[in-house]
């Protein structure tokens, strides 16, 4: 199955999408799994502080004696420069079993076989990076002591927010920002192809009237104007031309005679030899089409291959004796295939040549008549069929039919993609 290029490039938008959201999710599921595991801890207060990126300090700020009980004033401090996120956290700190407490700031705090658990006043309070704890108690105890070990502990979300969420949210943005780029440029292209088929289909139509005119001037050359354009777009087409190129060498080929609407009946039809007067008749129809064509200019070679198509490359051609590649390239084309097309046809005056026969004339004629460069591609033409199949496809024309119109289909390259 063969998709079209719109296709085709809405497949590969909705393959990125499902690529992204998978990633999101898959992220989301691992931040997941990070909230929920657990984070413990342990750092001595005496020693070195500094353990994991959080460390803890703890200052005793007052002590009173009272009835044998000492009272004293617990200042802790928390920091976290560590890369994670601890949510729902506790700090655990070892005190004599008959410690009570008399005030606490900053959290909630109580004694449980001989630990003193702070934690938030607010469940699940966050604490981040950079972030600093601040509490104290006041603890009554049988006898003076000094934390030598805080053990904090929580639940860390490390990668929550982090650089892959961040690169998976910018590739989002750039999906979306393509994806409504190419929904904008799809509907301008759809507009311009719309566009372009209309004119074309205009250029069809005033082309098909023109060239019945020629072909009503001449009915032993019917067909010969769509034959040689088919001939001459094929050869621009092997010469790797552009389509464009092709395109206007297509429409240069089928008003190349145009010319011929100036020239007599009498003359341009009669079976006989020509006089001098007459020949000049006929060879002015190049000067006429190129006067005729002169308002074509839109279409780009159309003028230059009616006033020239009948040049040499030797310079002995007319109507002006321009040589080699001072004769204008579709001017060039159109001549080999004009010619190819004089040979094997049936005239007024003779029979068409044999394939050998036309294939000998136009390889004798290669740098003096032809370009010798177009010449070949007309060769392999030949040799390869498919001047039969052009001929097979005018054949209706050939056998006198008058009815036959241009239609789209005609125009090689037209309708291919950008
Ligand atoms: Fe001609």
């Amino acid at each position: 199955m063969k998709l079209d290029k719109t296709t085709e490039t809405l497949l590969v938008f909705l393959a990125a999408f499902v690529t992204l959201i998978t990633a999101y999710l898959v992220e989301q599921v691992c931040a997941d799994n990070n909230v929920s595991s657990e984070y413990a801890i342990d750092m001595s207060l005496t020693g070195a502080r500094l353990s994991d990126g959080v460390y803890a300090s703890v200052a005793k700020s007052e002590e009173n004696v009272t009835r044998n009980r000492y009272i004293a004033k617990y200042e802790f401090e928390i920091h976290n420069d560590s890369n994670v996120n601890i949510s729902n956290w506790a700090a655990y700190i070892t005190v004599p079993k008959d410690t009570e407490i008399t005030n606490f700031w900053g959290v909630e705090a109580n004694i449980e076989k001989g630990r003193l658990i702070c934690a938030p006043e607010f469940y699940n309070l966050s604490f981040s990076k950079g972030d600093s704890l601040s509490f104290g108690v006041v603890l009554n105890t049988q006898k003076s002591f000094y934390p030598e070990q805080i053990s904090f502990r929580g639940y860390k979300s490390g990668n929550s927010g982090g650089v892959f969420t961040k690169i998976l949210y910018g590739a989002f943005i750039i999906w979306a920002a393509l994806f409504v780029g190419f929904f904008v440029s799809n509907f301008n292209l759809k507009n311009y192809r719309e566009k372009q088929k209309n004119d074309v289909r205009i250029i069809l139509q005033s082309m098909n009237t023109f060239i019945s005119f020629i072909d009503a001037k001449d009915p032993y050359t019917r067909g010969h104007s769509r034959r040689v354009a088919m001939y001459a777009a094929e050869i621009a087409k092997r010469m790797r031309l552009s389509e464009d190129e092709v395109q206007n060498i297509y429409y240069a080929g089928l008003l190349h005679d145009a010319g011929k609407l100036s020239v007599p009946d009498a003359v341009l039809n009669k079976p006989g030899k020509l006089t001098d007067e007459e020949r000049k008749l006929i060879q002015d129809h190049t000067v006429a089409g190129g006067k005729m064509l002169k308002q074509m200019s839109s279409l780009r070679g159309i003028r230059e291959t009616a006033l020239y198509h009948h040049e040499r490359y030797d310079g002995t051609g007319y109507p002006e004796g321009l040589k080699g590649d001072t004769i204008p390239l579709y001017a060039r084309i159109v001549g080999v295939a004009d010619s190819y097309d004089a040979m094997s046809s049936n005239r007024v005056y003779r029979r068409h040549l044999n394939k050998d026969e036309i294939i000998e004339e136009i390889q004798q004629g290669s740098g003096t008549q032809f370009d010798p460069n177009i010449v070949p591609f007309m060769v392999d033409m030949i040799n390869d069929g498919y001047v039969n199949v052009v001929k097979m496809e005018t054949a209706d024309n050939d056998a006198g039919r008058s009815d036959f119109h241009l239609t789209e289909d005609d125009i090689p390259g037209v309708y291919m993609g950008f």
